[in-house]
């Protein structure tokens, strides 16, 4: 996610706005930048791609940047690669080049979040004069503001509260106005924004600890809320523009639980972003309601050309891919092949004739996943790369790319990118699926329907977390877990697996139920768990007889099944429960207890959960 930070009292702005962004690092970001004003004189805008002491250098540590007043902000590319001309802050003149320099314009800003309807936006302002220099939502959203504030003339609360009303999305912005000197003006929905008070000066940030140095006195502004900060001085606005206030917070957690929101993993605060990286993963693929993938690039008449599809991914990318090719080839009905990056780079794979490969990537720089791309482009396939990272390797040389919005992920096991990524595959398969005429369009809505809903019930999920957390209490010092699963089972069964083991160092595997008997049954032990994913019905039956062989082995079970399926009860020791939902996208709701457990396991066995032992966060070596 982007960090905001503002600051306006006695002191130069520049130090500790950079300062601010430093402590807003570890949300991930490409680029930065500055808008500092000097009392009357229009602000002075400095950005830079890359780490924040790029910037830093370039305002030589902030002493080149003279004024009391000022707004900063670290960039996480959503709209628009990572670039000087798309960082912020953004202008609301007509200016070319990137918007730097000292800036004719009478509003300057800076945002965090994603406006949905920014097209629709920027095509009204387009006709009423405004030109663009960016392709970022942000510099419509700044001349949205503009445009109300030159029109109503009424002034900059009021300009903010028009433009609450007409946008789309989630945002947290800070904005100056030239006519305002020595005032930040804010407006929030969905993303977080605080304001800090002292004795003569006043602050804002996405996250407190960028201004905990300087105040533990906040105020959290709520959604669909405005503000006017002032030294010494903050005023609170509705959506009618009237002024209503707010309780004062007093800060006590320390600089370090503060990055972490207060959990105190990132790990687990990542696990509880997962609604909302679902969600506005989900949104950005909507149009009108609709799923729309022309932002991606593939047309109806590419997708109804489609002979085959070839999934490539490593690790809990690849388990994605085990997990569409279910839904595929459940409803696009066409062969799906998903293959390890590191064996396909290698592989002499006969490519049929219009096969698109599917590349999926968190961090986009994997390098067995970037030489399978290669691969996949040498011999002529269509290649789609599903990423997180905007302007990644992978996003960058693949003929299509669909980004999902997880935002940064910090720790190194994935969970809301992985969970990003599973419901992008699955929307992606709805609208494959529609586009050929494989599902009528009641199945359209209805499938549409049931993916909107997944945020929420990932939510109800997340509610039963305290159970996970005494379970895993008592499997804290076993040394084999298994998980089990047939079909879409199968393939959650390989992320919890792998969440287990890469955090709690407990050796585990995942198994297609069906094939215990074939050998690894005799692993089985006194006391042996065994967790079986229980989802798909058609399929409840046999992995429950699976569950009991093991049970009569010694094994000790432990099920995930839907609401309502209490009769599992009768076989296995303990049971975790999801709501129901379409059996096609149950593997969103069945991957959150997975991933509790092996967070709260990796707790429990004393653990450093967000860096473990040997891995990295993106392998970008062979
Ligand atoms: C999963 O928790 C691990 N961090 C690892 O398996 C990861 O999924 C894999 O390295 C792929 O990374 P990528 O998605 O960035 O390509």
């Amino acid at each position: 996610m982007c960090g905001i930070v503002g600051y306006t009292g006695n002191h130069q702005a520049a130090p500790i706005l950079l300062d601010g962004l430093s402590r807003l690092e570890y949300r991930g970001y490409d680029s930065a930048g500055l808008a500092v004003r000097n009392g009357e004189a229009l602000a002075e805008v400095v950005k830079a791609t890359g780490k924040l002491y790029h910037l830093a250098d370039k305002t030589d540590q902030g002493r080149s940047l003279i004024g009391t007043c000022g707004i900063g902000h670290t960039r996480w590319a959503t709209h628009g690669d990572p670039s000087v001309t798309n960082a912020h802050p953004h202008v609301s003149g007509n200016c070319s080049g990137s918007g730097s320099g000292s800036v004719e314009s009478d509003v300057v800003g800076v945002h965090n979040g994603i406006i949905e309807n920014f097209a629709e936006l920027k095509e009204k302002l387009l006709r009423h004069g405004y030109r663009f220099y960016s392709d970022t939502d942000t510099e419509v959203a700044v001349k949205l503001v503009d445009y109300y504030y030159k029109k109503y003339r009424i002034g900059p609360i009021d300009a903010l509260t028009r433009t609450m009303v007409r946008v789309r999305g989630s945002y947290a912005l800070a904005l100056m106005f030239k006519d305002y000197p020595g005032e930040i003006f804010v407006a929030r929905k969905d993303s977080p924004l605080i304001i800090g008070t002292a004795e003569d000066a006043a602050y804002l940030a996405s996250d407190v600890p960028a201004i905990l140095k300087y105040t533990r006195h906040v105020y959290y502004i709520d959604n669909l809320q405005a503000a006017r900060i002032a030294p010494g001085s903050v005023k609170f606005y509705d959506l009618n523009g009237d002024e209503v206030s707010l309780p004062l917070t007093e800060i006590t957690w320390d600089a370090a639980a503060a990055e972490k929101g207060g959990y105190e993993h990132f790990m687990l605060k990542e696990i509880h972003e997962q609604p909302t990286a679902v969600r506005d993963t989900l949104n950005s693929l909507l149009k009108d309601g609709q799923i729309d993938l022309s932002a991606a690039g593939l047309t109806d008449e590419t997708i109804r050309s489609l002979t085959q599809i070839d999934i490539v991914a490593c690790g809990s990318a690849w388990h994605v891919g085990m997990a569409a090719q279910y839904v595929l080839e459940d409803l696009v009905k066409i062969p799906v092949r998903v293959e390890l990056a590191s064996e396909f780079r290698y592989r002499s794979i006969p490519m049929a004739e219009n096969t698109l490969v599917i590349v999926i990537s968190q961090s986009g720089e994997t390098a067995d996943s970037l030489a399978a791309l290669r691969v996949a482009k040498e011999r002529g396939a269509l290649t789609l790369a599903v990423v997180n990272v905007v302007g990644s390797t992978i996003a960058r040389e693949a003929d299509h790319v669909l980004y999902t919005l997880a935002g940064p992920e910090i720790a190194v096991a994935t969970t809301k990118a992985y969970s990003a990524q599973l419901i992008a595959m699955d929307a992606l398969a709805v609208q494959m699926a529609f586009a050929r005429g494989a599902i009528s369009p009641e199945q359209y809505g209805h499938f549409q329907e049931e993916l909107s809903l997944i945020p929420d019930k990932i939510r109800r999920v997340l509610e039963d977390k305290e159970r996970l957390q005494w379970f895993s209490s008592k499997i804290v010092n076993s040394h084999d877990i298994f998980f089990i699963g047939r079909g879409l089972d199968y393939a959650i069964s390989l992320e919890g697996s792998l969440k287990m083991k890469e955090i709690s160092y407990i050796h585990s595997e995942a198994y297609a139920a069906g094939e215990l008997k074939h050998g690894t049954i005799s692993l089985i032990e006194n006391n042996t768990l065994v967790i079986g994913v229980l989802t798909q019905s058609q399929l409840f039956e046999k992995t429950v007889s699976n569950m009991v062989e093991c049970r009569s082995r010694g094994a000790y079970l432990m099920g995930i099944t839907t609401n309502g399926n209490f009769a599992v009860e009768d076989s296995v020791n303990f049971t975790v429960y999801v709501p129901r939902t379409d059996e096609h996208f149950i593997s969103s709701l069945a991957v959150i207890p997975l991933q509790l457990l092996a967070y709260y396991t990796s707790v429990n066995r004393g653990l450093d959960v967000d860096k473990p032992r040997n891995l990295a966060k993106s392998v970008t070596v062979e």
